[in-house]
């Protein structure tokens, strides 16, 4: 019986690479969200994003076989993340995903799980 993933059906390992790049094309030029990557290069980010949403959607396991556990709400814990960050990194996404022109089911599908993900990283209170 063919299973056929969300990965393969909204075109594979293309269509996430383009999704993060995008996305990181955002992040470099915003003055929000820049200051919190530690390293000059977004290139390693961008790829464990790029590894990890391909994995979370029914691709390769390739982002654990590098990294383990994704345990993402601990791995933000070093980085301030207010809800303005969530906001900007949101809307970055939302550019991003725009782009791709996915088929209506499957951008909905995709945007609903970044908004609750996005939601549930902001680990602190503060109003920014
Ligand atoms: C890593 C910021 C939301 C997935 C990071 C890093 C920063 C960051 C600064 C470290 C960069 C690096 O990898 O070296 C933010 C901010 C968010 C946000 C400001 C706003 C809400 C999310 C969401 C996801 C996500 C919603 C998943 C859907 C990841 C992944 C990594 C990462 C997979 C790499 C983890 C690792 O293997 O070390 N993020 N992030 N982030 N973020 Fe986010």
């Amino acid at each position: 019986e063919a299973q056929v993933t969300f990965y393969d059906a909204v075109g594979g390992e293309r269509t996430f690479t383009r999704l993060v790049r995008r996305f990181y094309e955002g992040v470099a030029d915003d003055p929000v969200l820049r200051p919190l990557y530690p390293e000059e290069d977004l290139g390693p980010a961008e790829e464990r994003l790029r590894l990890f949403l391909m994995q979370y959607w029914g691709g390769p396991r390739t982002y654990s076989e590098h990294r383990g556990h994704p345990r993402l709400r601990m791995r933000h814990a070093p980085f301030r993340v207010g809800t303005r960050e969530r906001d900007h990194w949101l809307s970055h996404m939302r550019a991003a995903l725009d782009e791709l022109a996915l088929p209506e089911q499957y951008d909905r599908q995709l945007w609903q799980y970044l908004v609750y993900a996005a939601h549930s990283m902001v680990n602190t209170a503060e109003e920014t």
